[in-house]
């Protein structure tokens, strides 16, 4: 991950006022569609009551803190900080276990049912690392298990759908509904936090070429890969597809 995106999330998470939804990346016009994510992970990933999830990058769990209700057991990597955020949101439970630090330089000994990446690979510094990732990812995958890598943020489709008619009506919409958040003082967007911070790090672009790169590397090399439609009314659904991996039995 870039140093700068790095930093970024460190000092936002510090932020008391921050809503869980906005530390996630999404903007508070997302929040209520951030609930329909949690539907489709369980649909795509066939989450059951006897799976370990190892969720990777889950920030303050808005997604593992509600699967951890419906599985064996759900662990966590992300930064400390974020992992430390997530603990007081959930100091009873008794089975979520953590893993704090870089993915990319943390060792993992457990072996998962199933795997979920959502929202992460953009922020990854270039192409070298979102393979590193999910190339680690899978070797964590059990035989038969399953990978999701999810909300890839497309910037073709994006490029498409902000320059269509749809487009220019969501937007306005989105600014709308964002606006009213913070007519009430409410900041709405991870960037508002970042006014005196540096903001662009250098990421990955995610594009149609690195997605279908991803698709033919990962097939190439054994497993069973599939583009996924992402539903349009999840948060930047119109722009965003999902990735499935499965590991042979
Ligand atoms: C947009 S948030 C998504 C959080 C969560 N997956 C969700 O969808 O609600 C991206 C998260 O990725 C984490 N992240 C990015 N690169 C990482 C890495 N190399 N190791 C661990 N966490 C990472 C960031 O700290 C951040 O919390």
């Amino acid at each position: 991950m870039s140093e700068i995106v790095f930093n970024n999330f460190g000092f936002v998470s510090a932020c008391d006022d921050i809503d869980y939804t906005v530390l996630a990346g999404r903007c508070m016009s997302e929040k209520g569609m951030e609930k329909r994510v949690f539907r489709d992970v369980i649909f795509k990933l066939n989450l059951t009551e006897n799976d370990k999830l190892l969720e990777i990058a889950s920030g303050t769990g808005n997604l593992s803190i509600p699967i951890s209700f419906i599985v064996d057991s759900v662990s966590c990597c992300n930064y400390d900080l974020l992992i430390e955020k997530m603990k007081n949101r959930c100091p009873y439970a008794d089975n979520i276990m953590y893993y704090p630090g870089n993915f990319l330089k943390i060792s993992i000994d457990e072996q998962y049912d199933k795997i979920l990446i959502y929202s992460v690979l953009h922020y990854l510094e270039n192409e070298r690392e979102v393979f590193d990732f999910i190339e680690k990812a899978l070797k964590l995958l059990k035989k038969g298990g399953r990978l999701l890598v999810g909300d890839l943020a497309n910037a073709d489709n994006e490029n498409r759908f902000y320059n269509s008619q749809k487009g220019k009506v969501w937007m306005e919409k989105h600014y709308k509904d964002n606006k009213q958040y913070g007519n009430n003082g409410q900041k709405v967007s991870f960037s508002e936090y970042l006014v005196d911070m540096k903001k662009d790090g250098s990421c990955v672009k995610i594009t149609n070429e690195l997605i279908f790169k991803i698709l033919k590397k990962f097939r190439e090399k054994g497993y069973k890969t599939y583009l996924m439609e992402q539903p349009s009314n999840l948060p930047c659904g119109m722009t965003r597809e999902d990735i499935m991996i499965v590991k042979y039995d």
